[in-house]
C-alpha cells in the first residue's frame, strides 16, 4: 500500500467512526455540543443533585459539565470508542448501548443532542417513560410533544417540560 492509499483508508476509518449510527438508522452522527448552550440549559434548571442522562454522551463532555455542576450524571452511547473515553473522562454511570433501550423512569433531566427525526422517535420514548416534571434539554433541534419551558436561540438550546 502507499503512503497516499494508507492515508485514504485511515480517513475513511475516522469518518466511519463518526457517522456510522447516522449511517446505520441508529441515531445521529458524532458532533459536540455548546458547552456554553449545556451550561445555560443545566443553570436554569438547576441541576444540582439531579439525575441527568446525556442520551448519545460522545466523549463525555455535557456529563463531566453536569458533574462539575452538581449533577448525578448518567451517560448512555452506542459507540464503544466513545463510551470508553466518555467512562473514563467522566467517571461517573456510562452505558454502553442503545438509547432507545435505556429506561429513563428515574431521569430527573436528559439532555440530547441528536437529529430532528431522531428526536421524534425520542418524543414517544419520552411521553411513555419520563415521570411529569422531567426536564428535557435538547440542543440544535426541537422535540415535539413536550412543553417548552425556555429557549435561547443564540445557543441554539430548548428546555422543555414533562407535564
Ligand atoms: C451529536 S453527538 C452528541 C454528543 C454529546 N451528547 C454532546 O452533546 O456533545 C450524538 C451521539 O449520539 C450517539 N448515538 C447515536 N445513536 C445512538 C443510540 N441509538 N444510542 C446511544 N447513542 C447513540 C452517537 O454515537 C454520538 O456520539
Amino acid at each position: 500500500m502507499t503512503p497516499l492509499a494508507i492515508l485514504i483508508v485511515l480517513a475513511g476509518v475516522a469518518i466511519l467512526h463518526f457517522v456510522w449510527p447516522f449511517l446505520a438508522g441508529r441515531g445521529g452522527a458524532y458532533s459536540t455540543s455548546s458547552l456554553r448552550a449545556a451550561a445555560w440549559a443545566f443553570e436554569k434548571i438547576g441541576v444540582k443533585g439531579k439525575k441527568v442522562y446525556d442520551l448519545g454522551c460522545g466523549y463525555g463532555v455535557v456529563l463531566a459539565l453536569a458533574k462539575k455542576m452538581g449533577a448525578v450524571p448518567v451517560g448512555v452511547e452506542l459507540d464503544p470508542l466513545r463510551w470508553l473515553i466518555c467512562a473514563l473522562r467522566c467517571r461517573c454511570k456510562v452505558l454502553l448501548g442503545d438509547m432507545f433501550k435505556t429506561p429513563l423512569h428515574d431521569a430527573d433531566v436528559v439532555y440530547i443532542f441528536q437529529w430532528p427525526s431522531v428526536n421524534e422517535r425520542l418524543a414517544d420514548k419520552f411521553a411513555k417513560e419520563l415521570r411529569p416534571g422531567a426536564y428535557v434539554v435538547s440542543y440544535m433541534w426541537e422535540v415535539p410533544g413536550l412543553r417548552l419551558v425556555d429557549h435561547n436561540p443564540r445557543l441554539r438550546v430548548y428546555v422543555y417540560q414533562k407535564t
